[in-house]
């Protein structure tokens, strides 16, 4: 048995208990099952880059620097997410530190914006090798007293540089080469992007290695808004780039219309990525559901699911063949 059947072997289920017990962390610690989910992606690479890719923690925490209406928050929030959000990123850390997997998340990976939920954030990715985009939560300044509820560039700033500082990486845009891959990780927490975005990712795809893109909202497909309607009370798919008459015959309630409708230059970037042939995969999260289907002639999309909820991806980084 190879290192690549071993692991696919073990990877249906992660107990983060024997984990803890292995790091001597003892048997007080809640423990928390991970459901792992194993993947493979043919690249024309020369050595095999095998990295666990989590999504939407949703920490929902708060301490006496925080205020009593965030703390109220919290404890709500935090019993709504199943009660063991820390311990299931405590979990995913340790199986990709044990296993020697680079750890990816894209995004939401606190539920709102508190000193308590920054700092778990910033001690649990301390020790170990970690890669991120950010999500639509990270910036919610729910409690804050002032939460207009507007999800645009000027809300995200009043707490970019402080939830930036938690983090490992450039929330707004980041590459980064391992193995051969370009991992290059961008914003699109609000449904649209950055007007130089395009610029930037058409540098990246200059440079000649395969691109894995890293996002938080899954990018529009016939099937992913299909079956994330299916999914929805609300019937709403929460993709980007959702063409106009997709979402009224949906009926999307009107907040949500004006919330995740395209503008041109986030339109111009995806009509771009369908055609950039050295994106090779898209990884995201935002809907709390597993899904996977083709984005392009060349590139696949994988949706993970909750980290909330266990789930997680092993991929698979494999020379092809
Ligand atoms: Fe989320
Ligand atoms: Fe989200």
């Amino acid at each position: 048995m190879n290192r690549r059947e071993f692991l696919s072997a073990s990877a249906a289920v992660c107990s983060a208990e024997w984990l803890l017990r292995g790091l001597g962390l003892g048997a007080e610690e809640k423990t928390a099952d991970l459901k792992i989910h194993p993947i493979t992606i043919p690249l024309p690479i020369e050595r095999e880059v095998t990295a666990l890719h989590i999504s939407d923690t949703h920490l929902a925490y708060a301490n006496d620097r925080d205020n009593d209406a965030m703390r109220d928050i919290a404890a709500k929030r935090l019993k709504a997410f199943g009660g063991k959000t820390l311990e299931m990123l405590r979990a995913s850390v340790l199986c990709a530190q044990q296993r020697g997997e680079l750890l990816l998340h894209t995004g939401d990976m606190i539920d709102f914006v508190t000193d308590e939920n920054l700092r778990l954030t910033s001690e649990a990715l301390a020790d170990h090798d970690c890669f991120v985009s950010s999500g639509n939560h990270e910036f919610a300044r729910w409690g804050a007293g002032d939460d207009d509820g507007k999800e645009d560039e000027a809300y995200k700033t009043l707490s970019f540089d402080r939830v930036q500082a938690a983090f490992p990486n450039d929330l707004r845009f980041c590459a980064r080469q391992v193995g051969g891959i370009n991992f290059v990780a961008f914003d699109d927490v609000y449904y649209y992007v950055a007007d130089d975005l395009i610029d930037r990712f058409r540098a990246e795809a200059a440079k000649g290695l395969p691109i894995v893109a890293m996002c938080h909202c899954p990018l529009y497909t016939p099937e992913l808004f299909d079956y994330s309607l299916s999914k929805d009370g609300e019937k709403v798919a929460y993709v980007i780039g959702a063409p106009d008459e997709k979402m009224k015959a949906a009926g999307y309630p009107n907040h949500r219309f004006r919330q995740q409708r395209t503008n041109a230059v986030t339109q111009a970037f995806l009509d771009y990525l369908k055609e950039e042939t050295q994106l090779k995969a898209i990884l995201c999260g935002h809907l709390h559901f597993p899904w996977r289907g083709k984005f392009s002639e060349t590139a696949e999309q994988y949706v993970v699911g909750g980290n909330f909820f266990g789930e997680a991806n092993e991929i698979h980084f494999v020379p092809m063949g």
